[in-house]
């Protein structure tokens, strides 16, 4: 079990995040609830600045992908690290702004942005729009042009690289939603129409090539194929990529089938996309571009738990045990949508032996309501503290108010202390937008 930092079994054998015992943080709290260790985001920010500055000569920046979570005191973080943002919607750049995130240090993304959240996005200043359509190209520069402002942008690429977890495979893929493909020209023509405009000022290129990916080879691949393109862009437009912006997906942790990385390991992953930048630079006689690296899993998936507490139990003999939380797809649709496994424990008997293996079932009224499926664990009883772990990243961003349950709160630990950082919702919060016309009423 890949127990690391502040996430260790304590004197009790309890669970312990952030120098506090989680039965605690459940009691105090409640449950369910998202607990995030706040040493753990910090070290992993660090990490990948330090192989910036580095290995890179501080020519870069990193960016929080802040769609793995986001909410005010992450982005508050960010800023205290002194990295940039991506966001992906008005939303995000909404809570981005507020939580005083400076917006210069935001890059805005979405296949197909709005225009009110252009609208919203310039009116804010963020500091980079990656196009991702010719149609987001022509609504920008009207855009800015309305506002007298030159907005820089970068252009998505589709490098043609697909990477999986155990393999990868390289394809001239032209059927991703996202970007222009290198291979059928597209990838060209919207350099070229994108230079042609008067408020836009083209900066460089941005690809991402897939999320929980482990294989540093499809990094570097894409960084390769990327470098190339904007050397072939220079000698056919006599366009210089000013800055690269090679996305997230460094994969980790969740279950005993994926390996355990280290900081160390994250650099690295970083100090190879650098060496194939700075190959690539001198190969093709670029100026090293200013590198922009976009992870967000890695940033906060392993630092958040969840806990909850074990209700109803139902042993069908032979067949399989459920146990059921607090909790379910509402607060983590990851097994829903991807059959994700996870790694859970009992945070009230962390040390002692498993016995059985469950099925952790959540509340919703639907049978693919699961949280984790074949986990071994000591035989749990009602009342039992669970903790599944690796759960920072793409589940508070991903909840809802299915079945009207409240999405859960969040608390940031740190030095045996712990605060909301999102507080618990109320049944107001569930009704605060529902009207019924006068119609209704009678
Ligand atoms: N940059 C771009 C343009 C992206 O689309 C993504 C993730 C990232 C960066 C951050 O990737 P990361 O470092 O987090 O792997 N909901 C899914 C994951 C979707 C990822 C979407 N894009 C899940 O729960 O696994």
């Amino acid at each position: 079990m890949n127990l690391r930092d502040t996430l260790k079994i304590n004197k009790a054998g309890h669970l312990e995040i952030g120098g506090m015992d989680a039965v605690d943080i459940a009691r105090r709290f409640g449950t369910p609830l998202y607990a995030f260790d706040e040493a753990h985001i910090r070290r992993m920010m660090r990490t990948y600045k330090s192989v910036i500055d580095g290995e890179y000569g501080g020519n870069g920046m990193v960016l929080y992908a802040s769609k793995a979570f986001s909410c005010e005191a992450i982005y508050a973080i960010a800023r205290q690290e002194g990295i940039g943002v991506d966001v992906v919607s008005g939303g995000e750049l909404y809570t981005a702004v507020q939580s005083g995130f400076p917006s210069n240090k935001i890059y805005m993304h979405g296949n197909n942005k709005l225009e009110r959240e252009l609208e919203y996005a310039l009116d804010c200043g963020v500091g980079n729009i990656v196009v991702d359509s010719f149609r987001e190209a022509d609504m920008l520069d009207s855009i800015a042009a309305g506002k007298n402002i030159i907005q820089k942008v970068l252009i998505r690429i589709n490098p043609g690289v697909e990477a999986h977890t155990h393999a990868f495979v390289q394809t001239a893929r032209t059927d991703s939603k996202f970007g222009f493909s290198i291979s059928d020209g597209t990838a060209e023509a919207i350099a070229k129409h994108v230079l042609a405009k008067k408020n836009l000022e083209l900066r460089g290129f941005h690809c991402h090539i897939g999320s929980q990916i482990f294989e540093k080879q499809s990094f570097v691949l894409a960084a390769n194929k990327v470098m190339q393109f904007a050397a072939e862009i220079r000698d056919g437009l006599g366009f210089e990529v000013k800055e690269l912006n090679i996305g997230g997906g460094f994969g980790v942790w969740y279950n005993s089938d994926d390996p355990e990385l280290k900081y160390e390991d994250y650099a690295d992953y970083l100090k190879a996309l650098v060496a194939a930048v700075k190959h690539n630079a001198a190969k093709y006689k670029l100026a090293e571009p200013y590198l922009l690296l976009e992870p967000g899993r890695s940033i906060v998936g392993e630092a958040g738990i969840t806990l909850y507490t074990v209700g109803a139990i139902k042993d069908i003999p032979a067949v399989k045990k459920y146990i059921a939380v607090d909790g379910g797809m509402f607060e983590n649709p990851r097994y829903a949508l991807y059959q994700s496994r996870y790694t859970a424990l009992l945070a009230n008997r962390a040390n002692e032996p498993c016995t059985e293996k469950v099925t952790v079932a959540g509340k919703c009224c639907e049978s693919g309501d699961l949280i984790a499926v074949d986990v071994p664990l000591p035989e749990a009883q009602s009342g039992d503290i669970l903790a599944v772990l690796t759960t920072g990243a793409y589940n508070y961003s991903m909840a809802s108010n299915y079945n009207r349950n409240f999405i859960p709160a969040a608390v940031l630990v740190n030095n045996g202390e712990a605060e909301y950082i999102i507080r618990p919702q109320t049944y107001e919060d569930l009704v605060r937008n529902d009207l019924i016309p006068e119609r209704l009423k009678k």
